[in-house]
Order: structure tokens, then sequence, then C-alpha cells
């Protein structure tokens, strides 16, 4: 597959889509979306691939939607498109999508991450939902998913004043699972990826699913659902090797099945 605004690779059981408009700081548009998706989809489709990873450069992750490209559509043209619903193809990966952000993760930048399962940042991190100061709003998720990642106190401050947020306050404040020097992010996220990739596959797929659940469903609800997924991880050959191996004191050796 030819991608112009994405590079894309594999290390081992891990595939890496680097975000590649620099000249905008990654600034998002529909090419970049349905090139991701395209992506995510051969990855999520690939038994090779245990997790993937997104990121973007050392200066931004993604300093939001394509402000230049958006400012003089008209409100016929973004309902009539369904503007945004190109980026839907994230929430419908079902392998662990990890974000590694250093610098901006702005607007859609810090939407599109938190789209991602976790997010792990550079110190140099700056996250926030500027949309209010350039007279709109977030629109990927933002006045959504940011009040169940970090509560409606902070909500409604990043997204009410627009300011950007550093990597640490976003660690605090629940966002960002880990925080790492900027030369060791690349690595940190790949390690992590390539663990997760090593664990079983439908058993990884089963905890993101139970997880996400938790924000769709009640505790009873949701608890239920993780009981009958737990049961049904001992339908799985892994299940078996896994506690084998923990009883014969050798180390276990997975097989995705
Ligand atoms: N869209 C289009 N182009 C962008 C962009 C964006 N979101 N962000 C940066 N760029 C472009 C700039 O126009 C500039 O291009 P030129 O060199 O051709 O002038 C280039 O990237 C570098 O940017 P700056 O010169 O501004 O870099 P800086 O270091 O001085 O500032 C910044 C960096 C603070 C991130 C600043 O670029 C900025 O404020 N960007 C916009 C952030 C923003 O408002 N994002 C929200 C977008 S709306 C949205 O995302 C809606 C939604 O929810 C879906």
């Amino acid at each position: 597959m030819t991608y112009h605004n994405i590079l894309v690779e594999t290390r081992d059981r891990v595939g890496l889509i680097r975000l590649n408009r620099p000249k905008v700081l990654n600034a998002l548009n529909e090419a970049l979306a349905g090139e991701l998706g395209r992506a995510l989809a051969a990855f999520d489709a690939d038994p090779g691939i245990g997790a993937i990873v997104i990121t973007g450069n050392e200066k931004a992750f993604a300093a939001g939607a394509d402000i230049a490209a958006m400012a003089e559509w008209d409100y016929q043209k973004v309902y009539g498109d369904n503007y945004i619903t190109s980026w839907e193809s994230v929430k419908h990966t079902r392998k662990p999508v990890i974000a590694a952000v250093a610098g901006y993760a702005l607007g859609g930048g810090c939407e599109l991450a938190m789209m991602c399962d976790l997010i792990v940042a550079a110190d140099n991190a700056k996250f926030g939902q500027p949309e209010v100061t350039i007279g709109t709003m977030p629109g990927m998720g933002g006045t959504q998913r940011l009040p169940r990642a970090v509560g409606k106190a902070k909500a409604m401050d990043w997204c009410l004043t627009g300011r950007m947020i550093d990597a640490f306050e976003a660690e605090r404040s629940g966002l960002v699972a880990r925080v790492v020097p900027p030369e060791k992010l690349e690595d940190e996220v790949l390690a992590m990826a390539a663990r997760i990739a090593g664990f079983s596959l439908p058993v990884v797929l089963k905890i993101k699913e139970a997880v996400n659940r938790a924000y769709e469903s009640s505790l009873a609800e949701g608890l239920l659902f993780e009981r009958r997924e737990f049961h049904g991880t001992f339908g799985l050959d892994d299940q078996k090797e896994g506690m084998r191996a923990f009883v014969e004191k050798r180390k276990s050796s997975f097989r995705h099945r």
C-alpha cells in the first residue's frame, strides 16, 4: 500500500504508524484519516501483529485538524460529509493501539491520542483542546473522552480556556499512562507494545474489549461481561499453556489461539 501522509513499518509483532505532515505539525486532514484507517485495518487483519503504535515526530504528534483546509468550509459541507466520521477507524481497531506523543497534541491531535487505548508522553508533550480560540469546539471526542479521562473539572478547564497542558499535568490528571524523556519515547513505547504483542492475542483483545465496556455499561453489566470473557479464556489453548507453564516453572510460549 502506498501512503503519502503516514509512514508505516513493522517491528516483529508491532505495527508502527508515524503521522507524516511535518511542515504543518502533522495537521490532520481527510487524506491522512483515510491512510490511517487503511494502515490500522491492515495491521488489525495481520495475524503477525499483536499491538500497534501511532506516533508523530519530536515537535508534534499532531497540532489538530487542518485549519487551512477547514477555514472556508460551511455548515452544508461538514454536515453533508458528516465530517470527522473518517476517524472512527481508530475506535474500530480491535488490537491495542498506543499513542506515543512528543510535542504538540492539540485539538484533533489530543483527540486522536485519546481514541487510542493508552497514551505515553515525552516530557516535552503539550496537550490541549484549543478549538475555542479559533471559534469552534472539539469535534473528535474532546468534550466526551476528556471528561471520562480527567473528570469534569479539568475537562471544562481545558476545553473552555483552550490552554496547553504539559505532560506532567496530563499524567497527574489521568490522561497519560507514563511520561518518559523524549529520547527514550520510541524505545519505551516499542518495548511496551512488544510486551503486549508477546501475550496471547485473543486474551489481549478480550482485555481491551472489557476495559472499554467499563465506559459503555453499568457496573453490574460490565462485571458480568468481564466474568463471561474471563470464562471464555478457559476455551483457549493459551490459557492452558500459560497456566501449565507457571505450574511447570517454565516460560510460556503463546500461540495466539
Ligand atoms: N492546521 C493547519 N496548519 C497548521 C496547524 C493546524 N492545526 N497547526 C500548525 N500548522 C502549520 C502552521 O500554519 C505553520 O505553517 P506555515 O509554516 O506554512 O506558516 C506550521 O504548521 C508551523 O506552525 P507555527 O508556525 O504556528 O508553529 P509554532 O511553533 O509557532 O506554533 C502551535 C505551534 C502553537 C501548535 C501553533 O501552530 C498552533 O496554535 N496551531 C493550531 C492549534 C489548533 O488550534 N488546533 C486545533 C485545530 S481545530 C480541531 O482540531 C478541531 C477538532 O476538534 C477536530
